[in-house]
């Protein structure tokens, strides 16, 4: 073995307190945006199936589950509203007293300090459970650009503090920019699902949002996972529509997604840790085949080392939790 070059990179690994000086990579309270499932009715915390761990809450409940999140040091929450009636245009989505719009007033009266963002989106509200206006068939890009900007418009009256439209229309950010500006919202940020594809492992959140399409898929408005080039197209154009954070889901598939975009674009990159890649990990947890915290741990910090300033995650109140 005489004569023999080589880098000793174990050196820097020989014990935690070294390992932890060189470490290059963290994972911060501040990184974490907890979503939340609201439904209308009273007394309402039933546990979704697919995602152990994740509640339909309704409102009257909703004080208990903040209280709880902002004592865990959690800054942020995003709001999914599912709604007792839905029909063909989605109009509880845009309703003034629709079910995000009353759980973002209720939560900015309780915690004003909590950033609420609100998702923009149709799927949950239509009857059809697509992201946009049906005809014929077809789902319709223009005619939905106004309802998404009513959507938003009604969220910042009711108080949220970012708008995250998730519904890959064409035009959505440029649509729901003027309408935010033409309310007097100029300072409202958009955090845009910018590069959403069309995955599956979207499933379990189905089950939660009860936004599964009635007929088809969402593939001619959801990117195709096959694509990357597509992927900085779409980032791209809603930077110039005036878009303030850039969202690219899911996460755990497409790391190497959410480094091009953080390489390609100055705007915060958001990773959406999806509802499939909580159930995966949560199933195989329950039948001791994993370490839970050790591996949720590993994957969130993968995200932000390929790139992800924040993480819309189920896990957020799991991560504070360890974090403290
Ligand atoms: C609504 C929406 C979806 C998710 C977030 N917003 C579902 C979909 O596009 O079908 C998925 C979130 C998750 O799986 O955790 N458009």
């Amino acid at each position: 073995m005489e004569n023999l070059q080589f880098a000793r990179h174990r050196r820097l690994r020989r014990s935690e307190n070294l390992r932890s000086m060189v470490r290059e990579t963290f994972l911060r309270k501040e990184d974490l945006i907890y979503p939340l499932f609201i439904v209308e009715g009273e007394n309402i915390k039933n546990p979704v199936a697919s995602m152990p761990g994740v509640y339909h809450i309704s409102l009257d409940l909703l004080k208990e589950e903040l209280t709880e999140v902002v004592g865990l040091g959690i800054k942020s929450i995003i709001l999914f509203g599912v709604p007792a009636e839905k029909n063909e245009l989605g109009t509880e989505a845009y309703n003034a007293n629709g079910i995000v719009q009353k759980a973002t007033r209720l939560a900015k009266e309780l915690f004003p300090e909590l950033v609420v963002v609100a998702d923009t989106c149709l799927c949950q509200y239509t009857s059809h459970g697509h992201c946009g206006i049906v005809e014929n068939g077809q789902i319709q890009n223009d005619p939905t650009l106004d309802l998404l900007a009513k959507t938003a418009v009604s969220q910042a009256e009711a108080g949220a503090d970012i708008i995250a439209p998730s519904n890959m229309m064409d035009g959505f950010v440029a649509a729901i920019r003027k309408g935010l500006d033409d309310a007097g919202y100029t300072d409202i940020p958009i955090m845009s699902y910018a590069v959403k594809y069309s995955s599956s492992f979207y499933g379990p959140f189905r089950d939660a949002a009860h936004s599964t399409p009635q007929f088809g898929d969402r593939k001619t408005y959801q990117m195709d996972p096959a694509n990357r080039r597509e992927a900085m197209r779409e980032a791209q154009s809603d930077i110039e529509e005036g878009a303030d954070f850039l969202i690219v889901k899911p996460a755990l598939s497409y790391l190497d997604i959410i480094r091009e975009v953080k390489d390609g674009f100055d705007a915060p990159v958001v990773a959406y840790n999806v509802s499939g890649e909580y159930s995966m990990i949560k199933a195989a947890a329950q039948n001791g085949w994993i370490d839970e915290q050790s591996i949720v741990m590993e994957k969130l910090t993968s995200m932000k080392r390929a790139g992800a300033d924040l993480i819309i995650t189920y896990f957020a109140k799991d991560v504070a939790n360890w974090l403290s």
